[in-house]
């Protein structure tokens, strides 16, 4: 259905790209499993020097691990701990470089070398985070951040 290997020319239009895909991916669709794991499936097998890409779920104390691509990972997160507690407490996204210098780092795949988390939020509430991570340092530029949070910005509006 979808040929995701076809993004082409610079960043920013592959980015426009897989923007309109997400977009088709989910219209007429608010099922939140679905969509999930419908984007993370695209985002993964979009994009170059990934090795775990998903869905956390806020449920009322702490993030639920939802549908991803990767290896299996960390079940439950606290608001306090991680890359992803940061992004969910503090709403805003976390772009590290080097998940090792980052204190309270969790490591679910030891390959992980840089992270990129984009909190979801829906109507001021927090619905989750959408996680990104690479066995490449400083994987992720400001371009990235802003293709990624986009696609962030498709999912929660699909649950509308
Ligand atoms: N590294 C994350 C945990 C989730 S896994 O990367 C899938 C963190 O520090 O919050």
């Amino acid at each position: 259905m979808f040929n995701t290997s076809s993004l082409t020319g610079s960043k920013p239009e592959q980015y426009a790209q897989l923007l309109a895909q997400a977009r088709a991916l989910v219209q007429g669709e608010r099922d939140r499993i679905a969509n999930a794991a419908n984007l993370s499936a695209l985002i993964y097998h979009a994009l170059p020097q990934l090795n775990w890409a998903g869905f956390y779920f806020y449920d009322g104390t702490e993030l639920v691990v939802g549908p991803f691509q990767g290896l299996p990972a960390c079940v439950r997160i606290p608001l306090h701990k991680g890359v992803c507690g940061a992004a969910a407490s503090s709403r805003q996204t976390q772009r590290i470089d080097d998940v090792d210098a980052f204190p309270g780092h969790i490591a679910c795949d030891s390959a992980s070398r840089s992270e990129l988390v984009v909190p979801l939020l829906h109507n001021g509430q927090l619905v989750g985070v959408l996680d990104i991570d690479s066995p490449v340092t400083a994987r992720f530029d400001a371009e990235d951040q802003h293709g990624l949070e986009a696609i962030a910005q498709v999912f929660v509006e699909s649950l509308a």
